[in-house]
């Protein structure tokens, strides 16, 4: 097995695609070292991940704050000596119009969906580099095309293309694989943050419509087992992306037409 024995850090393991990633990996027998805010989820995640064979490390982190993320990266470098892999999963969606979107919650969306990984990211290269390791990074298939009520998330996972694929050039001895991952079946609509700082507490119709989020974490594991540079995972959403990319009118003309929600 490819991962077993790999030490692995995740991000954002106590719900959706990051609990999901640390089931598959458990399966592995890979060695977990798992972050996140909510202490009792993450002991839920990482109870269950025990039971599947892996050994489990966790703490708690607020990736929109630095001290915290540096506690985190100096508390992970030691639990099992080294790291071979850094997933950089957490984070928040957004909803709200761009023109109603007060600056701070478009600040607090870079902090934890850019800030954050990047943050984390350079405390842990060099350990990444001593291993010849792998970094993934969770975008989105926002981070391709601008999306409805998600300014500051779609351009948070933007700024992450450019930050991992400068880095994908500068570091070839580390593998980088950006995910770009369409509509998800997670709580991320409901935790997501509304333009004046709230919960937006909703599941919308899309998310609840979304992939699987086993099956996105299946994908995304494949796709580091095969060092790929850039995946997406999607449905109806490629349609969009491969206008975006050839034939742009038609991307806004389709974008038009779907629900801001959907
Ligand atoms: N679901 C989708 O449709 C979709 C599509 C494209 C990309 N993505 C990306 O996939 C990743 C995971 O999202 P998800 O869909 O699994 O959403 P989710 O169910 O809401 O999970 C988000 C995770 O991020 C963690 N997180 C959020 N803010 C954090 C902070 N300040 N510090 C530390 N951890 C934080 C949460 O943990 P705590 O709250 O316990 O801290 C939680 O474990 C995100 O980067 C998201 O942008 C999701």
């Amino acid at each position: 097995m490819y991962f077993q024995g790999k030490t692995i850090v995740i991000t954002g393991a106590t719900s959706g695609i990051g609990k999901a990633l640390a089931f598959a990996l458990a399966k592995e027998k890979a060695t977990l070292i798992l972050g996140a805010r909510r202490m009792e989820l993450l002991e839920e995640t990482a109870n269950a991940c025990h039971e599947l064979g892996a050994t489990v490390y966790i703490h708690h982190v607020d990736m929109a704050q630095l001290a915290s993320i540096e506690t985190f990266a100096q508390w992970a470098a030691i639990q099992n000596g080294n790291i071979d892999i850094l997933i950089n999963n957490a984070g928040i969606g957004q909803r709200g119009l761009a023109k109603d979107t007060a600056l701070d919650v478009d600040r607090q969306v870079m902090e934890v969906n850019f800030f954050g990984q990047v943050a984390l990211t350079k405390l842990l290269v060099p350990y990444l580099i001593l291993s010849k390791g792998h970094i993934a990074v969770i975008s989105s298939i926002s981070g391709l095309f601008g999306w409805y009520q998600r300014s500051a998330y779609s351009a948070s996972k933007h700024a992450l293309h450019g930050f991992f694929e400068t880095l994908q050039l500068e570091l070839p001895e580390v593998s980088t694989t950006i995910i770009c991952p369409g509509r998800i079946r997670t709580e991320i609509s409901v935790n997501a943050i509304t333009s004046c700082g709230g919960q937006h507490g909703l599941m919308d119709v899309g998310q609840a419509n979304g992939i699987p989020a086993d099956v996105c974490a299946a994908k995304i594991v494949v796709a580091i087992k095969n060092k790929r540079k850039l995946i997406v995972i999607a449905t109806s959403e490629r349609i969009l992306l491969w206008f975006h990319t050839y034939f742009r009118p038609l991307f806004f003309f389709l974008a038009k037409r779907v629900k801001a929600n959907g």
